[in-house]
């Protein structure tokens, strides 16, 4: 089927089903401008807690549609693409944190929304690329902050709050894979650009970043910028987004490497068979929702 007459046929389908459109900025474009809201990870998460619609379909990772079925346990949450995982929330397991908090007793465990429930639930407060300084920052009368599963996020964190943070060891293969060499290409080869970096990149290379902030942050710095250049360090997903505002704009990928694989997968086809088919209904069991929910409420409180 033709594109248009798809994205007719998913938004009836979702009149009929009184049901919302989450789509993330990595997603291909033409779901991206099928969505009723698109956004990124911090705006979806406030999105799901706060729509009346009867049925969430979320056009991104597993941990996107987890969060918003955690936070509307009374909707049905769909995942159109069950194979839509996040590598970055897999390199963390349960007994691995549980671990990690008897080896830092007392030290508060702020985790990256990029992580499963059963991460969340074992954690004080949640976070996004977006809000991870305020919400570290929010935290009183703690000593040091186990931040889990994203070091890169960590490591950023740690360097604009003084609080000790202790870094996991994961990474977002995606942004870490960018190396400072590459960006020092780009910029040679565009001296005029301005360059914007996503905090899950290296130390190195937000170092050599005119701007690091989540997907909507860079969008907003790519569209005020006075620089018609701008050179990428994020998921290059989020260029559909810099085209539809501002067209004049030219935005270069800092690399050739900057595709989410899984966050590609969701096709128009997979959400209109999502919404005829009711598939794949996320759902997490209360002992496990319940205390995640407290951790994505309270990061919700101070967003
Ligand atoms: P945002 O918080 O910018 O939406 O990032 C989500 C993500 O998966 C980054 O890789
Ligand atoms: Fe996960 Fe990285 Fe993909 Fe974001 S870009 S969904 S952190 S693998």
């Amino acid at each position: 089927m033709e594109k248009t007459a798809l994205q007719q046929e998913i938004r009836r389908l979702l009149r009929e089903r009184h049901a919302i459109l989450l789509a993330h900025y990595y997603e291909r474009a033409e779901v991206q401008e099928t969505a009723d809201i698109l956004g990124d990870s911090l705006a979806l998460s406030m999105e799901a807690a706060k729509t009346d619609a009867e049925v969430i379909v979320f056009a991104g990772v597993h941990f996107m549609a987890e969060s918003a079925a955690i936070l509307s346990p009374e909707k049905t949450v769909l995942l159109p693409r069950a194979d839509a995982g996040c590598p970055l929330a897999d390199m963390i397991a349960p007994a691995d944190l549980a671990r990690a908090k008897q080896e830092h007793p007392g030290a508060a465990v702020v985790t990256y929304i990029n992580s499963s429930a059963a991460i969340k639930a074992q954690s004080d407060i949640c976070c996004t690329s977006s809000n991870a300084v305020r919400i570290v920052n929010s935290l009183t009368d703690v000593g040091e902050v186990l931040m889990v599963p994203d070091g890169n996020l960590a490591r950023y964190t740690a360097r604009l709050t003084d609080r000790r943070i202790i870094p996991w060891p994961g990474h977002c293969p995606v942004h870490h894979d960018l190396t400072p060499e590459a960006v020092g290409r780009a910029k040679a080869l565009h001296p005029e650009a301005a360059f914007a970096a996503h905090p899950e990149c290296r130390a190195e290379v937000l170092e050599m970043a005119d701007f690091v902030g989540s997907t909507a942050g860079i969008i907003r710095f790519a569209v005020a910028s006075p620089r018609r250049e701008i050179i990428l360090g994020t998921e290059t997903g989020v260029i559909a987004q810099i085209a539809r505002i501002a067209p004049e704009k030219v935005v270069i990928p800092a690399s050739d490497r900057l595709a989410c694989r899984t966050m590609r997968l969701t096709t128009l086809e997979d959400i209109r068979d999502a919404l005829v088919q009711t598939r794949h209904v996320i759902t997490v069991p209360e002992a496990v929702a319940g205390p995640a929910r407290r951790a994505l409420e309270r990061m919700l409180a101070v967003s």
